[in-house]
This record gives structure tokens, C-alpha cells and sequence, in this order.
């Protein structure tokens, strides 16, 4: 970075974080409580494998709840849950909470549920889901937490992988204008998946049909209700975990049909997370934070569930969208209501809010002073959203960026440490503990300013970052440490400025953002494959004004068929909302007689986006038949691409 006098504290708490990384992260650990205080930060068993605290034992949950009951804050909000689709507005105090988790926590270890088993999660935004993850974690136990968006399949795939006994769930979720019943979803899953799960406590919502009882008559399965469980449940005391010990596995896409099972510790993570609440967002014990995502996602993870509560602030758990729940205001009133400090979003949620309400009119109905910062992530924030919101909201907008795998924030604007010059369309600088270089395709650093190359973090990764793939080690190495040995890959690629600013421009693999929700393409492609008439299929990640991206398949028919376009379209569509399911929301299908290839057959998926894009493309030199991509230019854009040229005639007045 050059000198820039603006950056000095930042830069040399940043410095202090790579060159004296044990007395930074042994400081930052003090700032939690341990069972057994850690006697180093990182210890190293190889160059590629290491582990955060490892003699240290703590429990998470004793650190988010128990803690800051005893230090006499039991009485102050720990979760406000406010629900835009029923109306249910609730505040739940720290001992009220941690009265919830003890108690479910008992629920889980009458059910069999012990240190390391694995318990899967499927609920919607209650503050079910909350008590659920902190009731594992209470007894060592490592949850899974599988977003409601998912179809049967997809929650079989992760149920066979994690091999949990137990899984928790609701009668449903409540999207706008209709319901979205569970049960049906885990009784599929649980059909296809190879029965590892013996039981299913379900959470009755009095809005959705649905309940235990249903499915009394399953033999093979033990359904039971939440509500009478818990209330008869005997509260279990934490359970002391090894730093190491996994506190949970959440599921992402890479670039295979087989998502990922990224292993977070407990130590690091509590340690990390801790850090980041005063280091990047300035956030404390008395403050609101309000992460506008889903328990489904690391986001929700994180910064719904963990981090505001070890920092013993006050967290917001919303069901509901930014728009049409009822207006484009739902955000504002949130913030207004409860004098949220830090609202973070995906840039998702703040186009959908500008396309309603381009003037930010439902803005003046509300009081959102209480707001410090706007911090948004999950995809690239583009420099015309950030100006817009930025020039409508009067506080900073902040964007950071992060990976399901990394746990929190790798670039931002580190605002606990001091408030660094924004650049639209950058991510700002690294956080503490993470090493960034640009590496050319053979591994060599790039050093020059504004080239574009991948971006690699140096290896050790910090505390909080994944220790690992469930069930792969090799995968783990194959996935992220093998491209350029001594980094991390993270899949993205971009530049640094003079000023050590990041961009991220893209991915470099087949993983797409949707409204910030990851997709890998190659599961989507499996599911188009497996319809009758498909011969092959390629889908891609093409622009999208509201969502950043959105899935495009181009699909070639097999010999001898005939199908209507608007039909095949549908019957595809089905298909991706029954195998992924309708959080994909893919919608577009193009039939092509033949898809553009190079001549040892690779798709020239760069070129077909180019063309969607409408960006100029060149023809690659190794096509095989230049004339496909004329007919793939015909089918996407049918209407002539040359604006007609008018002679200068007047309309007759
Ligand atoms: N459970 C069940 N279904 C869900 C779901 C959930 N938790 N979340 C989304 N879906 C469904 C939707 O109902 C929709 O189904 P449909 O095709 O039958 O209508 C589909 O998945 C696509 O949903 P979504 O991507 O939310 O699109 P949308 O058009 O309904 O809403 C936005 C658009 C912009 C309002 C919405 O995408 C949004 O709020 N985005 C914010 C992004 C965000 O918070 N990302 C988290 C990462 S930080
Ligand atoms: P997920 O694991 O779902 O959080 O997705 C992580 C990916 O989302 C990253 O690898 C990036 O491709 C993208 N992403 C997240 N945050 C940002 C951001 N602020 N800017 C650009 N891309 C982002």
C-alpha cells in the first residue's frame, strides 16, 4: 500500500496481524471466555494444515448466552424477531434465550444427540432456528442448517453426507403469497437419503398445516412435537469442546453437482467472529445489528446468529423481503422500529428496493438515524447502486467481500479500527489476518496496480476460515490449496489498486451469485440433462438488472425429437425446482441445433455469455463451426441488434 497518512492505524494493525500473528490473535481470544485458555493461537502440523487455539476448550454457546447472563445482562434484548408475514413481532431477553437453548439443548440429548453428531437443520426464519444452532453447539453437537429454498433432493444429498440422527424442522415457511410446507420435503429427503435419521422434531406454525402427529403412523422414523418437548425438557448444561471440535458444517456450491461441507471450528470462529464485531462493523454490547439474510446462508450464520450474540448485542431475525412485505419500506421500518445501528444486505434486496421506489419516497415515513453504516456483500455491489443508496441514505455504505468458506469478511472498510476512504466498485482492504496477492494463471504474483489475475489468500488462513471439507480431506486440498501451492484459491479473480484496494471482478469457475444466493452451474446442467429430449445443455451466469445474475440454459436436442419451445422450457423449469429447487430460479431456456465448441469439443461458455451480454465478443480461433454462434446470436436476440436509422421525417402535428 502506498503511504497514505489516512490509513496508518489501519495499515499497522493489519501488519501486526500477519507478522505477530500470535500476539494479535492471542489478544483478540481474551475477549471471549474459555473452559481452558489457549496457550498459543496457530499451531502448524504442516504447511497446509493447522488449527486456531488448538489446547483451548470453550464452549460457543456459553460464550453467546451464559456469559453475558452472568455478568448481569440477562435482562437486555438479545433477539427481536419480527415477522412482515404473519405480523408476530417478538423481543427474547439473554435469559430467555438461554433458558430456550438449555431446554432444547436437553431435547436433543434425550434424543440421542452427543458430542459430534451431526443434527440437520431445515427452518424457516423463527427464532426456532436460532435456538436450534446455539442448542447444538451447547452440547457439542454440529449442526447443519439447510436453507428452505431447497428441493427434497437437495436436502437428501445433505443428509447423506453429514449422516445426522436428528433433524430439525418446521411445519413451514411463509413466502409472499403462499405457503411453503416442510413436511412433505423432509419426508421425500428422508426417503432418498440412506437413513441415518432416527428422529424428526418438528415446530408447529400455527400459519402452515403440518405437524408431528401426521406422520405418527411412520415406523421407521420417531416424529416429535417441538413445543411438547421442550416444555417438558430437563435444561442441559455447556458441554466443554476442544477449539478444534466442529460447531458446524454448512453446505455450498463449487463447481461439481455435489455441494461442499465447509467445516468451521469452535474456537477460531468464536475468536474471529468476536474480532469483527468491533474491528470491521463498530459494534458493541449495546447496539442493534440487523443482517437481512437467512439462517440458510453463511451470512445468517454468522451475523444473524453468532457473532451479534458473543458480542452480546442485540440481533434482528426478519422474515420477510425488502419489497412487496407489504412496500418498499419494510427495510426502513425494521430499522426505525427497532433503531437498528448496522443493517447488512445483499445488493440484491437494495435494487429490488430501487426499482419499486426509485425515489426512496417510503424512506421519509421512517426515522433511520439510528443508522451508522449500510454493509452489503454477497455479490458484486455495482457503482450505481452504491450511489444510489449511498446518496439516498446519509450513512456509509460499506461493501465487503466474503466466501461460505472464509466465515466473515476477508476485504472491507475495517470501521472499528478506523474509517478508510471509500472507492465505489472496491471491496476496500484486506481485514486482519488475511494476506491477499493477485497470482498469474501459473501461481506468480501480479504486482502491477489494476491487473486483473485470481485472487489467492496466503496461507495460513485466520481464525474462522474453514478447517476443511466433511468427509474430504483430499477434496479440500483438490478444491482450494493445490492451484497455487502456499494459498488459499478463492475462486474469484480481480485487482488491487495503488492503495492496496481489492476489486473483485468475477469468478473463475462455474459458480454463479443469484440475488447472492451461490449456484454451481454444473448442477444445474445435471438436472437439464436428465430430461428425455436433452442431448446436451450448458448453463451459464448472464446479467441480471435485479439479481447480479440469473442461470441461462442452452440446450441441444437429441436426434429425432420435436419439442415446443414455451413446453421444454417448462418441463426443464420443473425439473430445477424439484432437483435444486426454486431458490435457482432459473427460468430462460434457449434451443440451439448445435452449441458452440472448440474443436476438441470444449463449450466456449465465455463466448455464449459475451453474446448474451450483448458485450463484444471475438471469434476464438480454435472454433470449431463459426456459423453456430451466428444462429446462437439469432435466438437471443431476435430483434435486430442496429438501431433503425430514421430518415429525419415528422410525426404530423
Ligand atoms: N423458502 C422457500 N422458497 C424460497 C425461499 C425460502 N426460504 N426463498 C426464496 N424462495 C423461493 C421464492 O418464493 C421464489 O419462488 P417462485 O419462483 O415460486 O416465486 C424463488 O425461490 C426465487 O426467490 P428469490 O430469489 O427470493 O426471488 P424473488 O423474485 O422471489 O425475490 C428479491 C426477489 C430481490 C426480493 C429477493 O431475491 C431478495 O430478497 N433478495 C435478497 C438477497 C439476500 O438476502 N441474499 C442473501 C445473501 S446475503
Ligand atoms: P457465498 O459463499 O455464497 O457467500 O458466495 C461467495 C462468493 O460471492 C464470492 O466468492 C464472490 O464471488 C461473491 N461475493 C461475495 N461478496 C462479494 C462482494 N462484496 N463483491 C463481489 N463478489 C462478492
Amino acid at each position: 500500500m502506498t503511504e497514505r497518512t489516512g490509513t496508518t492505524l489501519y495499515r499497522d494493525v493489519w501488519r501486526r496481524s500477519i507478522d505477530e500473528r500470535e500476539g494479535f490473535w492471542l489478544d483478540a481470544a481474551r475477549q471471549i471466555d474459555w473452559v481452558r485458555a489457549p496457550s498459543a493461537a496457530l499451531t502448524q502440523h504442516s504447511p497446509t494444515d493447522y488449527s486456531w487455539f488448538a489446547d483451548g476448550t470453550l464452549n460457543t454457546s456459553y460464550n453467546a448466552l451464559d456469559r453475558h447472563v452472568l455478568a448481569g445482562r440477562g435482562d437486555h434484548t438479545a433477539l427481536i424477531y419480527d415477522s412482515a408475514m404473519t405480523g408476530t413481532k417478538a423481543r427474547i431477553s439473554y435469559s430467555q434465550l438461554l433458558d430456550r437453548v438449555a431446554r432444547f439443548a436437553g431435547v436433543l440429548r434425550a434424543s440421542g444427540v452427543g458430542k459430534g453428531d451431526r443434527v440437520v437443520v431445515y427452518l424457516p426464519m423463527i427464532p426456532e432456528a436460532v435456538v436450534a444452532m446455539l442448542a447444538c453447539a451447547r452440547i457439542g453437537a454440529v449442526h447443519s442448517v439447510v436453507f428452505g429454498g431447497f428441493a427434497a433432493s437437495e436436502l437428501a444429498v445433505r443428509i447423506d453426507d453429514a449422516r445426522p440422527t436428528v433433524i430439525v424442522t418446521a411445519s413451514g415457511g411463509l413466502e409472499p403469497g403462499k405457503t411453503v410446507p416442510y413436511l412433505p420435503l423432509v419426508n421425500k429427503a428422508l426417503q432418498l437419503s440412506a437413513g441415518s435419521v432416527h428422529t424428526v422434531i418438528v415446530r408447529h406454525r400455527d400459519a402452515i398445516d403440518g405437524s408431528a402427529a401426521d406422520y405418527a403412523d411412520d415406523t421407521s422414523v420417531r416424529w416429535l412435537d417441538w413445543a411438547a418437548a421442550e416444555a417438558t425438557a430437563t435444561p442441559a448444561e455447556p458441554v466443554t469442546v476442544s477449539s478444534s471440535d466442529p460447531l458446524y458444517i454448512l453446505y455450498t456450491s463449487g463447481t461439481t453437482g455435489n455441494p461442499k461441507g465447509i467445516i468451521r471450528d469452535n474456537g477460531g470462529h468464536a475468536v474471529a467472529l468476536t474480532w469483527s464485531m468491533r474491528g470491521i462493523y463498530d459494534i458493541g454490547p449495546d447496539d442493534v445489528f440487523w443482517a437481512a439474510s437467512d439462517v440458510g446462508w453463511v451470512v445468517g450464520h454468522s451475523y444473524i446468529v453468532y457473532a451479534p450474540l458473543l458480542a452480546g448485542a442485540t440481533t434482528v431475525i426478519y422474515e420477510g423481503k425488502p419489497i412487496g412485505t407489504p412496500d418498499a419500506g419494510a427495510f426502513w421500518r425494521v430499522v426505525s422500529e427497532y433503531r437498528v445501528n448496522v443493517l447488512f444486505t445483499a445488493p440484491t434486496a437494495i435494487r429490488a428496493i430501487r426499482r419499486v421506489d426509485p425515489e426512496l419516497a417510503e424512506l421519509e415515513r421512517y426515522d433511520v438515524s439510528s443508522l451508522t453504516a449500510l454493509f452489503l456483500a454477497g455479490e458484486r455491489l455495482d457503482p450505481e447502486t452504491f450511489h444510489w443508496v449511498n446518496d439516498g441514505l446519509h450513512c456509509p455504505v460499506v461493501d465487503h467481500w466474503w466466501q461460505t468458506e472464509t466465515g466473515w469478511a476477508i476485504c472491507a472498510n475495517p470501521r472499528g479500527i478506523q474509517e478508510l476512504p471509500t472507492k465505489p466498485g472496491s471491496t476496500a482492504v484486506p481485514v486482519p489476518g488475511y494476506d491477499i496477492a493477485i497470482l498469474d494463471s501459473k501461481g506468480q504474483p501480479i504486482t502491477k496496480p489494476g491487473k486483473d489475475g485470481n485472487i489467492a489468500i496466503r496461507l495460513p488462513l485466520p481464525p474462522g476460515s474453514l478447517l476443511g471439507i466433511w468427509g474430504g480431506a483430499d477434496r479440500f486440498a483438490a478444491a482450494y490449496l493445490t492451484a497455487f501451492p502456499g494459498y488459499y484459491a478463492t475462486g474469484d479473480s480481480g485487482h488491487l489498486d495503488a492503495d492496496g484496494y481489492l476489486y473483485v471482478m468475477g469468478r473463475t469457475d462455474d459458480v454463479i451469485n443469484v440475488a447472492g444466493h451461490r449456484l454451481s452451474t454444473g448442477s444445474l446442467e445435471e438436472v437439464l440433462t436428465r430430461h428425455p429430449a436433452v442431448a446436451e445443455c450448458a448453463v451459464l451466469g448472464v446479467h441480471d438488472a435485479l439479481k447480479g445474475q440469473r442461470a441461462a440454459g442452452f440446450v441441444t436436442l437429441k436426434a429425432g425429437w420435436v419439442v415446443e419451445h414455451d413446453l421444454l422450457t417448462a418441463e426443464l423449469v420443473n425439473l430445477v425446482r424439484e432437483h435444486i429447487g426454486p431458490v435457482a430460479a432459473f427460468r430462460d431456456v434457449t434451443i440451439l441445433d448445435r452449441l458452440p465448441k472448440t474443436r476438441s469439443g470444449k463449450i466456449l461458455r465465455k463466448t455464449i455469455r459475451q453474446i448474451v451480454d450483448g458485450e463484444p465478443y471475438k471469434i476464438p480461433p480454435t472454433i470449431e463451426d463459426p456459423t453456430v454462434l451466428d444462429a446462437l446470436v439469432r435466438a437471443v436476440h431476435p430483434v435486430p441488434a442496429i438501431p433503425i436509422q430514421f430518415t429525419g421525417a415528422k410525426e404530423p402535428q
